[in-house]
């Protein structure tokens, strides 16, 4: 009995240790980061008229946005399917990860709230949380009755969600919200609003539900009817009479608009206050997370070289980093790629569970770092090389300068908890930087 404890515990370690570097052809794998939105969820609101209010919703704890049975399934699924590709296991792609949790190797941080924390917990019960999965009782689970056999809990991170500029798009932040709002004063958006399809639609669902929404909040509607259309698609139908696939559609039409408006997304180069409006809004939504990843992966990669260097340590081990977040997170890296009409076709906002993977690779020729762009587009589809899809690349590898540089254009001028507080272009900005300087150098000459 003795005996076997050891071997089992000497067996396991093996299994942590030991994994030889994953190539393919001269490229390694070194790290790889995820972004993913939670799965199937009830509505965060809803609209007055609504029959279906918060008390419709009773599933994943009740009340609003929580996630669905459905959601957490769709999460074990992909975490089987991350897996299948990056962990050490018969059928596994890459054996990258040790087939059995090693803390040193992955962190996973999730925004502050319920959704997006289950699903993350979902995520890695089908990634490492089952049995035959090579796991040890007494070691990395309790070896007790009660505890379902090979479940070992992984630890999920979070920030506080309202200060989160990372992970939460809908962050305190009055600087996006100043953007936003000179964005619906140019002509683009304007002409848009005031168009004829657009004004109708809006029009029409005003008359039926005796509501108005600003633009920011219009996903409300089209978000809450294709919950109900999974959940009450029949009484939907027979109690809403103006409800029609049709109409449905159109109002997702006019929600994806707004949806790449908010992103930056224009036609024609929006200037206003001397400001590039599209890539100002980008730097305050896909600045922060671009550029995290970034400093994680170049602190990686310094650390390959010199991992005496106080604070390898860690990045030393560490390869899978996870951010469990929302549809909008996902949007905010497929925009910085200009890849986000691939969300869904032709247009719309990533469906649950859709995923991101930026895969660092080194070559080890030439020593230079590459990245791999794959994309989980919705539950039940597998992983699709979408590297090639970037300006800049070609193949399924690319540089790791063009991601830098996309990151580089997208960082925001100041830390951006400080940056979210300026709303005033940076012209002006530094204007009145220029004078209060001035003020002081005056005030210092006068008092000298
Ligand atoms: C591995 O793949 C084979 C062939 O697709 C399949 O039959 C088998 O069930 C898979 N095993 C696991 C553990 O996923
Ligand atoms: C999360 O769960 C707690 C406790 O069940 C609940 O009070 C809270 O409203 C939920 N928050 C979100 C954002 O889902
Ligand atoms: C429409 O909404 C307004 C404001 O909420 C309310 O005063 C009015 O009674 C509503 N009209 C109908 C027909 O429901
Ligand atoms: C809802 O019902 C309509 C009409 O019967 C059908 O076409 C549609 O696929 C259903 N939607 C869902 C999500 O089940
Ligand atoms: C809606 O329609 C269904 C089917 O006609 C009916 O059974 C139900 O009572 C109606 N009301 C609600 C709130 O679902
Ligand atoms: C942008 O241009 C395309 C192609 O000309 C057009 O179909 C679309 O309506 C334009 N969008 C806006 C918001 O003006
Ligand atoms: C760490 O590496 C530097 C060279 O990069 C070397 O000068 C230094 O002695 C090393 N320190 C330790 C503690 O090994
Ligand atoms: C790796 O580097 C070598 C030498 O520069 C180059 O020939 C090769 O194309 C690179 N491989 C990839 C996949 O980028």
């Amino acid at each position: 009995m003795l005996y076997f404890l050891i071997f089992a515990v000497a067996w396991s370690s093996a299994q942590r240790a030991d994994i030889p570097p994953v190539k393919d052809g001269v490229m390694e794998l070194k790290m790889v980061h995820i972004v993913w939105r939670h799965g199937d969820r009830s509505p965060t609101k809803t609209f007055k008229a609504d029959l279906f209010q918060e008390n419709a919703w009773t599933f994943g704890g009740g009340g609003w946005g929580q996630l669905s049975p459905m959601g957490m399934f769709q999460h074990l699924t992909l975490g089987k399917k991350l897996r299948n590709r990056y962990v050490n296991d018969v059928n596994s792609t890459y054996n990258f990860l040790p087939s059995v949790y090693d803390q040193k190797t992955m962190y996973v941080r999730s925004t502050g709230i319920n959704r997006t924390l289950i699903s993350a917990t979902s995520n890695m019960l089908g990634m490492y949380g089952q049995d035959g999965y090579g796991s040890a009782a007494g070691t990395d689970f309790p070896d007790a009755q009660g505890w379902p056999r090979g479940f070992v809990p992984i630890p999920i991170h979070t920030v506080d969600y309202d200060s989160d500029h990372i992970g939460n798009m809908e962050s305190d932040c009055p600087r996006r919200e100043w953007l936003w709002n000179l964005a619906q004063q140019s002509e683009e958006v304007k002409n848009w609003r005031n168009s004829e399809a657009v004004s109708s639609t809006i029009d029409e669902l005003t008359s039926y539900v005796n509501e108005t929404w600003s633009l920011e909040d219009f996903w409300i509607v089209p978000d809450a009817l294709f919950i109900e259309q999974i959940y009450y698609n029949a009484s939907l139908r027979a109690n809403n009479t103006w409800f029609s696939d049709d109409f449905y559609n159109r109002i997702v039409a006019v929600n994806d608009q707004i949806y790449m408006f908010q992103y930056g997304i224009f036609n024609n180069t929006v200037t206003m206050q001397n400001m590039n409006i599209g890539l100002e809004l980008l730097k305050v939504r896909s600045g922060p997370l671009m550029n995290d990843m970034i400093d994680r992966i170049n602190t990686k990669s310094d650390c390959t070289y010199s991992n005496n260097a106080t604070g390898c340590h860690w990045i030393n081990g560490l390869k899978y980093f996870v951010y469990s977040a929302h549809d909008e997170t996902v949007y905010a890296v497929l925009v910085a790629l200009g890849i986000e009409r691939f969300a869904i076709i032709p247009h719309g906002y990533p469906l649950y569970s859709a995923a991101v993977s930026v895969e660092y690779w080194r070559n080890t020729t030439d020593n230079n770092n590459y990245f791999k762009l794959v994309y989980h587009k919705q539950s039940g589809d597998g992983f699709e090389v979408m590297t090639s899809e970037i300006e800049g690349c070609s193949g399924d590898y690319c540089s790791m300068d063009v991601l830098e540089q996309i990151a580089r254009k997208l960082k925001p001028d100041q830390p951006i908890d400080k940056w979210c507080l300026i709303t005033e272009s940076s012209s002006s900005y530094s204007v009145s930087i220029s004078f209060l300087m001035f003020v002081a150098t005056t005030l210092n000459y006068l008092f000298m």
